[in-house]
């Protein structure tokens, strides 16, 4: 996998008078089906969460409230996604490493997997994930 496989996906977006309301569903706006999601909140100042890659797993990341990065590398060049949309859905495929950092205060970050979670997934080491990216 390389940077050119992660997608900025532009999520539907319902304008309406009493509020807005975007939408996704499995395989039609993210290419995948839905095993799971989880979310981040109350982080404090400064920190950083999801410092891994994972083997075999796709996400979809957003911001449904606030702002953060999401700082990305593929083993040879690395890119910064700064959202603070809630209908923009980030897609990293596995084998990307990723982290998150800049979280603003209150800030949601959102995330969709097609994957149970299991400890068996993560690659933790960024030396390790190089050498494994770098193996093809
Ligand atoms: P982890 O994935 O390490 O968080 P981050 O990548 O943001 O640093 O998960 C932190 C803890 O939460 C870890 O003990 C496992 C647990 N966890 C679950 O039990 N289920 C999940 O779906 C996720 C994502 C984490």
């Amino acid at each position: 996998m390389s940077l050119q496989d992660v997608k900025l996906i532009n999520l539907p977006k319902v304008l309406d008078e009493r509020g807005n309301l975007s939408f996704f569903q499995n395989n039609d706006q993210i290419p995948f089906e839905l095993k799971r999601v989880y979310w981040i909140y109350d982080v404090p100042g400064g920190e950083h969460r999801g410092g891994h890659a994972y083997k075999d797993l796709q996400e979809v990341i957003i911001a449904l409230s606030g702002s953060f990065d999401v700082v990305l590398h593929d083993g040879k060049e690395e890119k910064v996604y700064s959202l603070n949309r809630s209908y923009y859905g980030l897609y990293v495929p596995q084998k990307i490493w990723r982290s998150m950092e800049n979280f603003s205060t209150n800030s949601l970050a959102f995330i969709a997997t097609d994957a149970y979670y299991d400890t068996q997934q993560y690659i933790r080491d960024f030396e390790e994930f190089k050498l494994l990216t770098n193996e093809g």
